[in-house]
């Protein structure tokens, strides 16, 4: 009896040692940048105007920031989707981070993603300034809602 648990035991030794030292590890490719669906969008907290001078300033910036190369508001889609009532069907917190941060978004939010698979282009980033133009922007935004 003792010897076989002695020839059982080496067997076991044996069978421990021919296992492979590490198993190779298959790296999945992350689905997005690390760097990005893990960043933090900041964004400002203001009361939206609806004041008329912050609306007609909201509609310049809206053209200057090159907005209008691919977005209607009413009459419907272009390159992105049509912005009348963008500000009823969002809320705003979501809305600000979207302007500010497209790129990010569409890396870390599903309403995004699921807005660039309609439309499959990336609205790109377009520096707008979260202070000086993005209060001007929701006014506007939300005067034609
Ligand atoms: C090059 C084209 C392009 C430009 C320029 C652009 N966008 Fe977009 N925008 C898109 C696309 C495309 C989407 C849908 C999401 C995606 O695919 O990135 C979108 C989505 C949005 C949304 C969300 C719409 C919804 O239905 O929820 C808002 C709000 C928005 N854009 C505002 C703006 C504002 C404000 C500007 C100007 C500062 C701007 N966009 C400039 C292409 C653009």
């Amino acid at each position: 009896m003792r010897s076989l648990s002695v020839v059982c035991g080496l067997a076991l030794v044996v069978a421990a040692c021919s296992e492979p030292q590490s198993k190779p590890v298959v790296e999945q490719a992350p689905a997005a940048p690390v760097e990005l669906a893990a960043t933090v969008i900041e964004v400002p907290e203001f009361v939206v105007s609806t004041a008329a001078p912050d609306i007609a300033k909201g509609l310049e910036v809206f053209g200057l920031k090159g907005c209008t190369a691919c977005h209607k508001v009413g009459g419907g889609r272009l390159v992105g989707p049509d912005l009348k009532g963008v500000t009823a069907r969002r809320d705003d917190k979501w809305i600000k981070k979207m302007i500010l941060r497209p790129d990010v978004m569409i890396k870390q939010d599903d309403v995004a993603k699921k807005l660039f698979v309609e439309h499959l282009t990336e609205m790109p980033n377009q520096n707008v300034d979260p202070q000086s133009e993005l209060p001007f922007l929701l006014a506007y935004l939300k005067s034609v809602e």
